[in-house]
């Protein structure tokens, strides 16, 4: 089911729209529910523009950004609201936007080509679709992303619970992370080879909301809901917020029993959200420096929390943290379709498909995590020889237009067994759909928490399981965009249910 849409005018696109809410395009549980909710429209430009990054005495940074700002501007609705987004091109090549982590219905997913014609400089397009779940989201472009998203062009969409917890003040960072030369401009160099096959473009400038952050002035005894999106194209952060301890009670917009983070430091790969209630618990007149550990030998000053002599309260609030579920079907593991996924690729990526591959011979894939079969294994040597530097399952996309790696039954549940066969982290997001993380190396994790984007370590295998109940073509890639460029990117077909698969 590939949707070619006309290039759109507003014309057309009513008339679209208008075929979505008649019936079979309204797949996402929940969505009904939505469906009295009230409209709210937005307009975003994405268009060249001047950013201040970095303090002076540096000038401005030349950006692509929308509505001339980096990020670009928060999109904020309720719970079963419906969005209308006017989407114009002011740039001089094509874009298109996609809604991270929002279950949209397929041709609203913003994939070029698989769900809609590109945005030609000078055309606007009308995405619509109802905010079915309330969470953390963000939006970016999936045309040419390593260069428009690594130029700015990204932004929040925070979609807030009928009843959200109590907190006294509610921030949003957009972590970014930009590769400046000396005179503050962003670095050209694009798609490098060298960046592909390692660890994609980390840059030397961290931004917080697109500044390089100072000072965030905060009072004891404050309560704060910190929303966390990583923006960048291939950091991940690891968040140490010292003597602080802050509870995870969001992962990818989906709420998740309140926890302290695993080892004290907020992982986030790229495209990854947390959501953290952060009671701030130093003394009036302090500071704190929250950190980022996570490369090891590369720690970094991320930006300081400065208490105000006069404190709020004396001591942290007890209000609940829970937050309300979202309408996720919930996997039927029972009657769960499985497969097997494999990554591989990039630099080192032969050591350890051999190594991994003496380890893991047929019999391992009736266990509990599965492995990688004996043919499978064939194909991916094979493979490495030829073009694509990363591969899915042998192969390494060259557009977003391919035969789907798999092909799902609609509302069936699937699993599907991923193992990391490279020397590399990657964080991998599957569109229009969140999924339950049931294990990481056979052990099932402590929550099953429910994410868009699953980070994977080097040789890691995770199992995920979700519910393929949104009929379309799906983006399944990872979401270090060099990776994503370079090849490691698959679709997987939810089927309408009259074909047979
Ligand atoms: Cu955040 Cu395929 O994207
Ligand atoms: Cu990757």
């Amino acid at each position: 089911m590939v949707l070619h849409l006309p290039t759109p005018t507003r014309r057309t696109f009513l008339t679209s729209a208008a075929a979505f809410s008649a019936s079979t395009l309204l797949p996402v549980s929940g969505l009904r529910s939505a469906r009295a909710a009230s409209l709210k429209e937005f307009r975003l430009k994405a268009a060249p523009g001047q950013a201040r990054l970095a303090p002076e005495p540096y000038g401005e940074t030349p950006v692509w950004s929308y509505n001339g700002t980096v990020p670009g501007p928060e999109i904020r609705v309720r719970r079963g609201d419906r969005l209308r987004i006017m989407v114009e091109n002011g740039l001089d090549e094509e874009t298109t936007v996609h809604w991270h982590g929002v279950r949209t219905p397929n041709a609203m997913d913003g994939v070029p080509h698989l769900t809609q014609a590109p945005i030609a400089p000078g055309e606007t397009f009308a995405y619509e679709f109802d905010a079915v779940d309330a969470g953390t989201f963000w939006y970016h472009p999936h045309r040419n992303g390593a260069e428009q998203v690594g130029r700015g062009l990204y932004g929040p969409l925070i979609v807030e619970e009928a009843e959200p917890v109590r907190v006294d003040r509610e921030l949003t960072w957009v972590l970014d992370d930009w590769r400046l030369t000396k005179a503050a401009a962003i670095d050209d160099d694009f798609g490098n080879r060298h960046d592909m096959a390692h660890n994609g473009r980390v840059g030397n400038t961290v931004t917080i909301n697109g500044r390089l952050p100072e000072i965030i002035p905060v009072r004891a005894g404050e309560r704060i809901r910190l929303r966390l999106i990583n923006a960048a194209n291939a950091r991940i952060f690891g968040l140490d917020f010292a003597d602080l301890d802050p509870i995870v009670i969001a992962l990818d917009g989906q709420p998740v029993t309140g926890h302290a983070p695993a080892a004290g430091l907020v992982v986030l790969g790229p495209a990854m959200r947390c959501d953290l209630i952060v009671d701030m618990t130093g003394p009036p007149g302090s500071r704190i420096t929250v950190a980022d550990r996570f490369y090891r030998a590369r720690e970094y000053r991320l930006v300081d929390l400065a208490y105000a002599e006069t404190p709020l309260r004396d001591a942290a609030p007890d209000w609940s943290v829970e937050l309300p579920a979202n309408p996720l079907a919930e996997p039927d593991l029972s009657t769960a379709i499985r497969h097997e996924v494999a990554f591989n690729g990039g630099m080192m990526g032969q050591m350890i498909v051999a190594e991994m591959g003496g380890s893991m011979g047929e019999g391992a894939s009736s266990g509990m995590m599965g492995g990688m079969s004996g043919g499978m294994m064939g194909n991916m040597m094979n493979m490495m020889h030829g073009q694509g530097i990363w591969f899915i399952n042998g192969k390494a996309a060259t557009g977003h237009v391919m035969d789907p790696l798999l092909t799902l039954p609609r509302d069936r549940t699937c699993v599907l067994a991923m193992t990391n066969a490279t020397a590399w982290h990657h964080p991998i997001h599957l569109h229009g759909h969140s999924f339950r993380v049931l294990s990481r190396n056979g052990q099932p994790t402590a929550r099953r928490e429910w994410q868009d984007t699953v980070l994977m370590a080097p040789r890691e295998k995770v199992e995920i399981a979700f519910v393929a109940d949104n009929p379309g073509d799906w983006m399944f890639h990872c979401h270090i965009l060099e990776h994503q460029a370079s090849g490691m990117m698959g679709v997987i077909r939810v089927a309408e249910k009259e074909e047979r698969t």
